[in-house]
């Protein structure tokens, strides 16, 4: 048993509690590698923003639990040689599907976990949270669990439509469960391709697609049953045209992707929405980069030189979501 508070880690708790009161979100970002939780680190470092690092299914089989963890209690280490003084940082595993998978990560140094049954029925939903959080809670580890379905592929569990959370549901399911955040389904999704055409509109001056709104309405209803809970948002990458345009133009093939729109979750970031979920602008970034040197230097074979581009643009992505989307920075002196 690894306690993460000896690591140096925080639970996410009081993160949230301030950023509900502020009117910010706090930035979870997904890693796999070196060089992206090197950027999210001087990211955050650079910004003072308190960070969450998640860990998915396909991370853990990517890279290893145990190595990832490792890397993120490195991180801390690395946080405090760039001149942050007080890290916020928090590990997270990211959609855990099990109540196994959830203990193995508590017991093993996480500071907070997710249990994703959103795709179970109700009452199973709410019995294996509840085990999660029971179990999770006697270590301090905080608990995020999920309600609604959102559209696309969430790691393994595949749905073609979104089901949004139902406001009617959510004071049972916290008062139940006993969960320290819920992530809900609004109308975002992950990857890419977070919209057919068919449910955008297009700009008639660019021809670019304009995706339909997030559905606010559910939001502010679930906040008028649950005032001041900590609300997550999954899928929320913006699929930054600048990246889509650099990875189409150096040989790439993305038509058509398209994510949520910045102004959107600038709003979201001003209300109970206190964790904001980006993995896919990060990816987009890094391939971009990557793209861009084997373009314009076909003789280069040192990782380091198509990595290091790749880390830049990446760290800069991270500022500028910390800084000009959840505001963030400044809340981790
Ligand atoms: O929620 C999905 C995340 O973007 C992680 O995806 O399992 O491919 O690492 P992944
Ligand atoms: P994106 O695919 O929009 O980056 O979402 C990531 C996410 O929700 C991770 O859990
Ligand atoms: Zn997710």
């Amino acid at each position: 048993m690894v306690s993460y508070k000896e690591l140096g880690l925080v639970n996410t708790r009081e993160m949230f509690a301030k950023a509900i009161k502020g009117g910010y979100a706090i930035p979870a970002f997904n890693f796999n590698n070196m060089e992206q939780l090197q950027a999210i680190i001087k990211a955050s470092a650079e910004t003072k923003s308190p960070v969450i690092l998640q860990v998915s299914k396909g991370a853990r089989n990517y890279a290893n639990q145990t190595l990832l963890r490792y890397m993120a209690q490195g991180a801390v280490e690395y946080a405090k040689e760039l001149g942050w003084e007080h890290p916020q940082i928090c590990l997270h595993l990211d959609h855990g599907d099990s109540f196994e998978l959830c203990k193995s990560c508590v017991d093993f140094g996480f500071s907070s976990v997710m249990i994703d049954a959103s795709s179970l029925p109700y009452e199973e939903n709410i019995a294996l949270t509840k085990k999660v959080v029971e179990y999770a809670h006697k270590y301090d580890v905080t608990v995020e669990a999920e309600l609604g379905v959102l559209a696309g592929v969430e790691d393994e569990v595949s749905s073609a439509v979104s089901h949004y959370t139902k406001p009617e549901e959510v004071v049972d399911f916290a008062t139940r469960t006993g969960c320290d955040s819920l992530a809900i389904s609004i109308g975002t999704s992950h990857g890419a391709y977070k919209f057919t055409p068919e449910q955008c509109t297009r700009d008639p001056k660019t021809g670019k697609l304009v995706p339909p709104p997030l559905a606010f309405d559910v939001l502010d209803a679930i906040m008028e049953q649950l005032p001041g809970f900590p609300i997550v948002l999954h899928g929320s990458s913006s699929v930054p045209q600048e990246y889509v345009d650099m990875i189409n133009q150096y040989g790439g093939k993305l038509p058509d992707a398209v994510g949520i729109p910045e102004e959107q979750l600038r709003k979201a970031a001003k209300s109970a929405v206190c964790k904001i979920n980006i993995d896919s602008d990060s990816r987009l970034a890094f391939t971009a980069a990557v793209r861009k040197v084997f373009a314009e230097k076909p003789g280069e074979f040192d990782p380091r030189k198509y990595c290091g581009p790749a880390r830049d643009l990446m760290e800069e992505l991270y500022k500028h979501k910390i800084i000009n989307v959840l505001g963030s920075n400044g809340h981790a002196e």
